[in-house]
């Protein structure tokens, strides 16, 4: 337990993007109730993600976090749940192919409702209403009355993220996401030169696989190959929810968020004396915290401390979010704060934040060259440094959106309008998504060869 914290104890500290609730007797009752609620996931589970993140740490695993922008209460469904379970089954495939290390697989999901905006306003046609926080908060119509922040959506946003966490347990442990049917897993809309290369990777597993079964390793045998660990994770940006789900573990008596095995520090919420750091804390989950170019080395110092005193492997994972071009002059200054305090840290690359314009047509968009290039230079720092890229975070979903420009499937400007579904940023779809694990998978395979080379 840390030393003078509580749940509550983010009350008594500066907040930023979170709503003021007009109705205070209305969110008191759903605190209440919310906080009857079971957690939805076990100190167990966070425990061993951490101790998954700290192999990754190492070099001896890989992170891939992915999934929503914001899930949203409109787009929950059976359908879109398993799509995007298995678009990261996919990736995870071609990552462990290529890099031959185990993938921890992270989903952006069953939890990742609400969202900090750039701007506490909208104006269309003249009209200024306060900005859409994500479902969990207020609605995404324009309209005044959609606008005004509702408690009684953290109750929906608890039962669509345990439906959702429900339905990824079953999907991960129920047979879908045996090895065996690693050939079914391809979506049917994917670009046909991604689809090949995956079939290809996939066609090399069947045969190991029939080799195994003949050689009496089976499913039956090895559990493993049955199975998988999928975990959640969301940013932890309305304290009022994650307090209300936070429990104490009882085999460690330290405190647990409840909501999602990791939970993660946004970009604009990340000051060292604010409301969100103070949560993060004293819970014992592991930790993202978002890095952007505005991070200064002496705030990574002071955040990595109260983040991770005991410096305990696996806890923190620092996602660096500084868009193309930029992360040769960010990401060096920031490893080498990190190596100034010996701290322990996973380095993740989130290629999407940094990335965002506004296209002619008015949508938002990302580059997917821009996106491809970040990861790229990411791998290029560490590489220089002499430390370890541990892993990749990145917004997707399994269906067949226009939302990010380029790719083999080329997404052109004028096409983001015919399927742009997202209720904040544009995600890759999954053809997208598979040709950003052929690019990391690229670059483990170099990582690899030039670690064996040198007899690591
Ligand atoms: C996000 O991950 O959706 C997000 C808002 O990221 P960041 O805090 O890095 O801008
Ligand atoms: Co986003």
């Amino acid at each position: 337990m840390v030393k003078g914290w509580t749940k509550s104890g983010w009350r008594a500290k500066p907040r930023v993007q979170m709503p003021d609730y007009p109705d205070t007797a209305a969110l008191g009752a759903v605190e209440t109730q919310l906080a009857k609620m079971p957690p939805l996931v076990f100190a167990g589970e966070a425990r061993r993600l951490k101790a998954d993140l700290a192999k990754a740490a190492r070099g001896e695993a890989f992170l891939l976090q992915g999934g929503d922008c914001a899930e949203s209460f409109a787009e929950f469904s059976a359908d879109n749940i398993r799509d995007t379970f298995k678009v990261m089954l996919q990736m995870a495939i071609v990552l462990t192919w290529g890099a031959k290390v185990p993938v921890i697989k992270v989903g952006r999901m069953a939890g990742q409702f609400a969202k900090p905006r750039s701007a506490a306003t909208e104006t269309i046609g003249g009209v200024e209403l306060p900005s859409y926080r994500g479902d969990i908060i207020n609605g995404f119509d324009f309209t005044a009355e959609a606008r005004v922040p509702d408690p009684y959506r953290m109750l929906q946003a608890y039962t669509q993220a345990a439906a959702s966490l429900n339905l990824l347990r079953a999907f991960s442990t129920g047979g879908y996401a045996d090895i065996h049917r690693v050939q079914s897993w391809i979506a049917g809309f994917t670009d046909e030169d991604e689809a090949a290369r995956y079939r290809e990777v996939a066609e090399r597993i069947g045969d190991a696989m029939d080799f195994m079964t003949a050689a009496g390793v089976t499913s039956d045998t090895a559990h493993e190959l049955a199975k998988v660990d999928f975990y959640t994770s969301h940013e932890a940006l309305l304290l009022e929810y994650e307090e209300a789900l936070c429990r104490v573990d009882s085999t460690t008596g330290i405190p647990l968020a409840g909501s999602g095995h990791m939970i993660w520090i946004g970009d604009r919420t990340r000051q060292p004396d604010g409301a969100h750091v103070e949560f993060c804390r004293g819970v014992q989950n592991p930790i993202g915290l978002k890095c952007g170019p505005s991070t200064t080395a002496d705030d990574l110092k002071v955040l990595m401390a109260k983040l991770n005193p005991e410096n305990e492997p696996g806890r923190l994972t620092l996602i660096a979010r500084f868009g193309a071009g930029k992360v040769g002059e960010h990401l060096p200054r920031l490893i080498r704060a990190v190596q100034s305090e010996g701290a322990n840290v996973l380095w993740s690359c989130d290629p999407m934040h940094g990335n965002t314009i506004k296209a002619a047509s008015g949508f938002k968009t990302r580059p997917f060259d821009s996106v491809l290039r970040e990861v790229r230079e990411f791998f290029g720092v560490h590489k220089a440094e002499g430390t370890i890229p541990g892993g990749v975070h990145f917004e997707m979903t399994g269906r067949d959106v226009t939302e990010c420009t380029g790719g083999v499937r080329a997404v052109s400007d004028e096409d983001l309008s015919s399927r742009y579904h997202t209720a904040c940023d544009p995600r890759l779809n999954a053809s997208q998504a598979l040709e950003l694990a052929f690019l990391v998978a690229e670059e483990l395979q170099d990582r690899r060869a030039l670690r064996k080379a040198s007899g690591l």
